[in-house]
């Protein structure tokens, strides 16, 4: 029984709109693909890496990941896909026949701590096939729908959208990664969900996602904010900040 993480690298970063691809972009002079692998390191129960890279760059990211000291357990690198959830799967196509259960991390949550990755993985040996960190919203979520082109306007003004639906914000969580799967889970979810792999309109953003569309039932146990996704310029600075905290 042993635990496979695979570290999805394989985006391009657009967002960030740097020259190079996100998870290769330096936080504290390490890049943010190497934080991760080393927080997964240190959980101590990762017992192998498999990271995803972008096109042409498989071997510019092994350099990054395999050579450091503190990634104390093997690590492969494997081709991406045009989305997260094709790289995902690419990545669990090279499982090990011994591997059981399968954490999936991106390496745009740097900063993820060993505690967390523990905690996930806790539960799911615990014997809840489907596992995510779940933070609660400060916001007030509203749901919406596009107001029909050509529906009467009173008068002219900004763009709208109609609110459908203001959930109870006790019942919602924003979710993260590492995520934790039963192995054969989620290969099933990954296998029933493949035509979705190929636009980014269609995939799913997450892999419980997936499992939840097969109907099984998927868990949150606490997130916690330094697992926060460096998304735009101003994440890497408040990820900056928090690397900077004494612990
Ligand atoms: N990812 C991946 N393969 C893809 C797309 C994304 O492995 N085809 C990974 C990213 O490297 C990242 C995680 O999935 O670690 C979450 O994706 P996101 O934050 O959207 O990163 P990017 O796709 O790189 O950023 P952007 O959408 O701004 O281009
Ligand atoms: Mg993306």
């Amino acid at each position: 029984m042993t635990t496979l993480a695979i570290l999805t690298a394989a985006g391009s970063g657009t967002r960030l709109g740097r020259d190079l691809p996100k998870a290769l972009v330096e936080l504290g002079g390490f890049p943010l693909v190497l934080h991760a692998a080393r927080r997964l390191a240190a959980s101590r129960v990762v017992d192998a890496i498999v990271v995803t890279a972008p096109p042409g760059l498989a071997a510019a990211m092994s350099d990054v990941v395999t050579a450091d000291a503190h990634v104390s357990c093997p690590v492969r690198v494997v081709d991406g896909g045009p989305t997260r959830q094709a790289s995902v799967a690419a990545g669990l196509a090279l499982a090990r026949p011994e591997d059981d259960v399968v954490i999936v991390h991106d390496a745009a949550r740097p900063l993820a701590s060993p505690d967390l990755v523990r905690r996930v993985l806790d539960a799911v040996r615990a014997g809840h096939p489907a596992v995510v960190p779940g933070m609660p919203v400060t916001d007030t979520i509203k749901r919406v729908s596009p107001v029909p082109v050509g529906a009467v306007r009173t008068a002219p003004g900004p763009a709208v959208e109609r609110v459908v639906e203001t959930p109870d914000r006790a019942t919602l969580r924003a979710v993260q990664t590492p995520q934790g799967f039963d192995r054969a889970l989620l290969e099933r979810a990954h296998a029933a969900g493949a035509d979705r792999a190929v636009a980014d309109n269609l995939a799913a953003t997450d892999d419980a996602g997936l499992v939840e569309a097969l109907g099984e039932p998927v868990h949150v146990v606490a997130g916690e904010e330094s697992a926060l996704k460096i998304t735009t310029e101003r994440d890497l600075a408040v990820a900056r900040m928090l690397l900077e905290e004494p612990a």
